[in-house]
């Protein structure tokens, strides 16, 4: 039972704003536990993608605790942040950030100059990185070896897709961090990738948060969080926007 797995995400009280004095996100208490694939759905403009940003250390909350594996990533020091966040997570970003001077396959093997264990990962399956790279291209859908040779910069929307889901897969992080990646893609196109997500996810083990405002996707996942249940921000919102609506 996923409910027994120790949580690799524990948010605990945390208050993020971007401007002084008006939080985007006020959350309690969000655990994502080892091995589950979560969807987290919320409109354009919710809060989402900060969201990620703080579980990814990317951001500080104001106020607040984000433990991932363990680690209270607020005690660490921003080049330990760093560090951690290269080896524990991959992160599938909403705009890919894709490395236009490298090629496809140096995109990919990116995030192993930074993270050993992720390094490691791979050395232990006696592969080349570059054949790791390959092979998760490949098992994305990138099949086309011509299409692997191109600058990133010539590679479709949907080809930068699986550019990026392979470069947070590989080495097999603990977690992967998807923001709204499919968004570009049209539904029959974006269950065969998400599924495919799924399946590297669980031979690599890795517990999946994945961020959208598609409500079709949510059948597909584990456990779905709309964005309002758990930000009080949004509770707020959403009861002034109703008040607004019965006095109009
Ligand atoms: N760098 C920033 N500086 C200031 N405000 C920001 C910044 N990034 C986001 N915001 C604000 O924070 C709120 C939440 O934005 P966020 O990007 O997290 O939403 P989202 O749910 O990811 O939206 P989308 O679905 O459009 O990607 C928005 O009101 C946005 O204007
Ligand atoms: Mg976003």
């Amino acid at each position: 039972m996923l409910s027994s797995h120790p949580p690799v995400i524990a948010l605990k009280d945390i208050q993020f704003s971007w401007k002084a004095g008006t939080p985007v996100l006020d959350i309690q208490e969000l655990i994502i536990r080892q091995g589950e694939k979560v969807f987290i759905r919320g409109p354009s403009g919710s809060g989402k993608t900060t969201l990620l940003g703080l579980l990814g250390g990317v951001l500080t909350p104001e106020r607040g605790q984000v433990a991932v594996l363990g680690a209270d990533l607020n005690n660490l020091s921003p080049s330990k942040r760093d560090h951690f966040r290269a080896e524990h997570i991959g992160f599938i970003f909403q705009m890919f950030n894709l490395i236009p001077y490298l090629s496809v396959i140096e995109n990919v093997t990116l995030p192993l100059g930074f993270a050993d264990a992720r390094k490691y990962n791979i050395i232990q399956t006696g592969v080349e990185e570059k054949q790791e790279a390959i092979r998760l291209l490949n098992h994305l859908g990138l099949t086309d070896p011509e299409l692997i040779k191109r600058s990133v910069t010539e590679l479709s929307i949907g080809q930068q897709q699986r550019v990026a889901a392979a470069r947070a897969l590989i080495g097999k992080p603990d977690i992967i961090i998807a923001d709204e990646p499919t968004s570009a893609l049209d539904t029959d196109t974006r269950e065969a990738f998400i599924k495919l997500l799924f399946e590297e996810c669980e031979a690599a083990g890795s517990t999946l948060v994945f961020v959208s405002h598609d409500p079709t996707l949510e059948p597909l996942f584990d456990r779905s969080i709309p964005l309002h249940t758990i930000n009080r921000m949004s509770q707020h919102w959403l009861a002034e926007s109703s008040n607004e609506q019965e006095t109009a």
